[in-house]
């Protein structure tokens, strides 16, 4: 029995900074999963130019070197403290070589983003070089980074909010075991169409019992 109310209030384990996965990073089958750095913007840009990649994501055209900018904005985001705050995670790809100088390609990241720090929730999104997709590492690299982030930030549920036509990443979520909890009609005009809002959603207790 909790001694007070508040013993069972939601709490994410705030204030939590990305570096810690810069010294041990996660390790997974084929992956390194470790901080986003500004190094990686050649690796990124190979994928964020692709207008396939673009097409499901709230990411501009940019020209080559806003693209490095943007990289280097994206790895600057280590700290989650408050709602809106996010840190990006690279996937790096065990024996793929880089398209800089040295080092494993990164062929893909994972965003988490602080949702609601008051109700401990928080958002997943993901991105990869389709290259590299239908081969199950963009479930590899996600589900590390769920699991790492129910046991790290205790969030007591984590969603992902997609555009409703992104089947593949809609896949992805059910994979992970997340729930469709919501399809938003007409939430966002873009190109001259209003497009539809797919929300996915895990509990811990429901991540807790995949086992
Ligand atoms: C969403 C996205 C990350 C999914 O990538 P993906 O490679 O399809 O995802 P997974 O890692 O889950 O791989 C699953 C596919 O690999 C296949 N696969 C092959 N080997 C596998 C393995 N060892 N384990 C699991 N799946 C494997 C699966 O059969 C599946 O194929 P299917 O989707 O045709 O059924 C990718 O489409 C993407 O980056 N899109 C552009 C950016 C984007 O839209 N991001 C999401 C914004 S919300």
């Amino acid at each position: 029995m909790p001694d007070s109310p508040d013993d069972d209030a939601p709490a994410l384990r705030l204030p939590y900074d990305v570096g810690v996965l810069a010294d041990a990073p996660l390790r997974t089958e084929r992956l390194v999963l470790r901080p986003l750095e500004a190094s990686d913007a050649p690796d990124v840009w190979e994928y964020q130019r692709l207008p396939e990649v673009l097409r499901y994501i709230p990411w501009p055209r940019r020209s080559r070197e806003e693209g490095f900018l943007h990289t280097v904005k994206r790895s600057g985001l280590r700290r989650l403290a408050r709602d809106g705050d996010a840190v990006i995670v690279a996937m790096e790809l065990v024996g793929e070589r880089s398209i800089s100088i040295w080092g494993d390609r990164v062929v893909g990241d994972v965003m988490l983003r602080v949702s609601s720090a008051e109700h401990a929730q928080l958002e997943i999104g993901w991105v990869l070089h389709p290259a590299f997709q239908g081969r199950g590492l963009a479930a590899e690299a996600a589900g590390a980074v769920l699991g790492y982030a129910f046991d790290v930030l205790r969030p007591h549920r984590v969603q992902a909010i997609l555009d409703a036509r992104n089947t593949a990443s809609a896949r992805l979520c059910e994979r992970l075991g997340m729930r469709r909890e919501a399809t938003i009609l007409e939430e966002e005009y873009h190109d001259g169409a209003w497009e539809d809002t797919a929300v996915y959603g895990i509990l811990a207790r429901e991540w807790a019992a995949r086992g």
